[in-house]
């Protein structure tokens, strides 16, 4: 692989849309108080004794501000962000490139880090521990190891699947944050916030029915947002209000509790083709032909939040709430599993 992938860059690629939404400081990150105030402390506490900050992880599903909070952190401790991913270091000589440019003080953002190889893990163990790198040079009799030492860097690892995450590597991280769904009144927030960087004129009811049906997902608002802007434009008077929002977002199909034709699909599957379940995950991907790992990191979380499905040892279940949703009515067996 080239050194390329490894310039230092100050976000990770993105639309130019959506970079310019993307909050630069703490100050203008709403949302994830508590992961604010833990990572905005640790800042602190490092500034005033010199030090580099501990490695970071930080979990969640897509959209919930991961990318986002690495080069807040950059920002905010005035150091160099590296971004790389865990598919994209493939070798333990990629590692080697990435830490190698690395300064004292800068982040490593390694996004997907549950992706990492696991030969490339066990390199990464001392690199984050003792900030050494231990290379095996050659291979047979005349293989031997040499050490390198490495500048005191940060890594934030950033992970839609914290679950897959291996127990070593996860323990060497000296924070882990997992990022919540945002309610509806942050997302409001956040909403009005980006209307205003895109100049778009929004009233609090349009900005409130955007934010219900973005599935606690900022990137989703974003994106929505954008889509209503061009609707009020060309159907409207240009402004959003909630009557303008509602008629956008029905013309593109998203009900109003933000769940996308996916989640209705998957609610459908559990209850006409697994009569409500308990049934295992795969079984439900291949019925939608959607990929597992898809629905578990990207539907199921959110389903089981809003109280659709839930999970037990034996499998999902569909809940009151998905029958009543795609209009169904709980047989007497399903009704005594609820
Ligand atoms: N707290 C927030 N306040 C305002 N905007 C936010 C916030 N969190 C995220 N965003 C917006 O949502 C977009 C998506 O966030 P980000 O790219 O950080 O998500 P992510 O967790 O890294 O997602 P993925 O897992 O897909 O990489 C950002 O571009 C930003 O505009
Ligand atoms: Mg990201």
């Amino acid at each position: 692989m080239s050194d390329s992938n490894f310039e230092p860059t100050s976000s990770a690629p993105n639309t130019p849309d959506d970079v310019s939404l993307r909050p630069p400081a703490f100050s203008e990150f709403h949302g994830q108080e508590k992961i604010k105030e833990r990572l905005i402390l640790m800042v602190e506490a490092a500034q005033q004794r010199d030090d580099v900050l501990e490695h970071v992880l930080l979990s969640g599903p897509p959209g919930l501000g991961k990318t986002t909070l690495a080069n807040i952190i950059s920002g905010a401790t005035g150091t160099q962000l590296h971004t790389t991913s865990g598919p994209q270091i493939e070798k333990a000589g990629d590692l080697a490139g990435v830490l190698t440019n690395v300064q004292k003080g800068d982040i490593l953002f390694i996004d997907e880090i549950h992706r990492l190889h696991p030969a490339v893990e066990e390199y990464l163990y001392p690199a984050m521990e003792d900030f050494r790198l231990d290379i095996i040079i050659d291979s047979g009799p005349s293989a031997r190891s040499i050490q390198l030492s490495l500048p005191k860097f940060t890594l934030v690892g950033a992970t839609t699947r914290a679950g897959m995450l291996t127990a070593p590597l996860r323990s060497r991280f000296g924070l882990v944050n997992r990022l919540d769904y945002y309610t509806r009144e942050q997302l409001s927030v956040i909403i009005v916030r980006s209307a205003g960087l895109l100049d778009i004129s929004i009233k609090p009811d349009g900005a409130q029915e955007i934010a219900s049906r973005s599935r606690g997902t900022p990137r989703i608002a974003n994106n929505l947002l954008r889509w209503v802007r061009d609707f009020a434009q060309v159907r409207g008077d240009g402004i959003i209000d909630g009557d303008t929002a509602v008629k956008a977002l029905a013309m593109i199909d998203i009900d109003n509790d933000g769940l996308d034709e996916m989640d209705v699909r998957i609610l459908e599957a559990m209850i006409y083709k697994f009569n409500g379940g308990p049934v295992g995950l795969s079984s439900v991907a291949v019925a939608v032909g959607e990929d597992a790992s898809t629905l578990e990191e990207v539907h199921e979380p959110f389903l089981i939040m809003q109280g659709f499905i839930k999970r037990t040892p034996r499998g999902r279940v569909a809940m009151p709430a998905a029958y009543k949703k795609i209009g169904a009515t709980p047989t007497k067996a399903q009704g005594e599993l609820l």
